[in-house]
């Protein structure tokens, strides 16, 4: 198993580390546009494999000749956030950015599976997934990991439970719009909306919508960047170990949800060729019509793409 990162910023040297720890792939390989970046992270984080008990190779690199027949290729090269901008504001630039990227990818991979992380998120999916060509099973974004964790933490801290006991799912656009639903949050097989009031789990709601931006603002510099690695780690463990998870991730959709054309969080299985199914769910008329309000934000978004 060789997996390459791309991107040796936050979310890049974070995902790459915890590969590495894990021991999820014999090499990874980590790659970014500045010299020295990603040669100095990886031999530094080779360096702790002794202490780690981990035998992952790791090495950093700037040519993608390194990244040659990766079965599995996270892009997180682009631009984050600063306080005040939304992950709109990086459209143009980021568009840019993993367009290059995935041509590069495509040509030294091209029979990897690409998992997304670069914002805005479902355009950056769409980006990919036009330049390489690859069939929709093979290309996805994380998001709806994310959101969901935000989402299950926020609710775990509120009741005083453990954050392994609530189960949840959170649909949609990764933007402000995304999809929170507590008629399908289980806490311990419970159901939410029998332990806590309406009232609450509105808050906790528009506390996940806008998770990323908290971050942001308390950081000033940059965005999220623990439980954005953590959250691809479980996307990534799910293809090496085929373990068929079910995720919430940003899929193409062929109809799904009345949807077409278009990458959006859904649940979907994930196992050793990537995405192997997704799964629709009933959704109320409330349900769908913020589903629709998310789906129009991400169509904006695509509309502005320039190939
Ligand atoms: N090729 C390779 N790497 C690139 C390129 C490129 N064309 N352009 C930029 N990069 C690298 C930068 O040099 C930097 O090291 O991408 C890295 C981005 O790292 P950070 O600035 O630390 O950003 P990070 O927090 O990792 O976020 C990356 O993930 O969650 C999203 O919104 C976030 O779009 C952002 C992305």
């Amino acid at each position: 198993m060789k997996i390459t990162v791309i991107g040796a910023g936050n979310v890049g040297a974070t995902t790459a580390q915890r590969i590495a720890d894990m021991e999820l792939a014999n090499e990874c390989v980590l790659l970014d546009i500045v010299e020295g970046t990603p040669q100095g992270k990886a031999l530094d984080m080779w360096e702790s494999m002794p202490c780690i008990g981990s035998d992952c190779h790791i090495v950093g690199t700037n040519d993608y000749k390194d990244t040659k027949d990766s079965d599995i290729v996270v892009i997180t090269a682009g631009l984050p956030r600063k306080p005040g901008m939304s992950r709109d504001d990086l459209l143009t630039k980021n568009v840019a950015i993993v367009k290059s990227v995935t041509e590069q990818v495509v040509k030294y991979s091209p029979n990897a599976i690409l998992i997304i992380v670069s914002n805005p998120l479902d355009a950056m999916v769409y980006t990919a997934f036009k330049v390489s060509g690859f069939p929709t099973n093979r290309v996805f974004g994380m998001a709806g990991v994310l959101d969901t964790a935000r989402y299950r933490s926020f609710i775990a801290l509120e009741l005083g439970v453990s954050t392994k006991d609530i189960q949840a799912l959170v649909l949609g656009g990764h933007g402000d719009t995304m999809v929170p639903l507590p008629r399908y949050t289980m806490v311990g097989g419970i159901p939410l909306p029998e332990l806590l009031s309406q009232e609450r789990i509105d808050a906790i709601v528009e506390r996940t919508r806008k998770g990323g931006g908290e971050i942001v603002n308390l950081l000033k510099t940059g965005s999220a960047y623990y439980a954005t690695s953590a959250a691809v780690i479980e996307m990534v463990e799910s293809i090496v170990k085929d373990k068929k998870r079910i995720l919430p991730c940003a899929a193409y959709l062929t109809g799904e949800y009345g949807y077409n054309d278009m990458f959006m969080g859904v649940p979907v299985k994930i196992g050793k060729t990537g995405v192997e199914k997704v799964f629709e769910l009933t959704l109320n008329d409330d349900e769908k019509g913020m589903l629709e309000n998310s789906a129009n934000a991400v169509r904006n978004l695509m509309s502005e793409i320039k190939l």
